[in-house]
């Protein structure tokens, strides 16, 4: 079984407070669906951007980062 490490940046989309209410739904669906299939982390949010690690194995953290997350238009770049 393969394992993998992503690490990147983004820069977030909306501003305050919509802002707000996106981390709390972002971490609300990540830690639900992390934690079910087994995927291991950290999301950072400080002025504007945003710097994720993700850990797991990698059919889960493909079908994650590039079905879900590079697709998400709450963040960009
Ligand atoms: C910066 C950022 C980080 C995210 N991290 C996760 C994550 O770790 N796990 C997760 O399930 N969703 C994460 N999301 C949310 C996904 O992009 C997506 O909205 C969510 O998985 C629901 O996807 P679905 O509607 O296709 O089921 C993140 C979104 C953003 C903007």
């Amino acid at each position: 079984m393969e394992f993998v490490r992503v690490l990147y940046a983004s820069k977030a989309t909306n501003i305050y407070p919509d802002l707000k209410q996106d981390l709390i739904k972002i971490l609300d669906t990540a830690v639900d669906f992390n934690s079910r299939n087994e995927i291991t982390g950290v999301l950072y949010y400080g002025h504007g951007y945003f710097v994720q690690c993700l850990e797991g194995r990698k059919s889960k953290i493909d079908e994650l980062f590039y079905e879900k997350i590079l697709k998400d238009d709450r963040h960009k770049n």
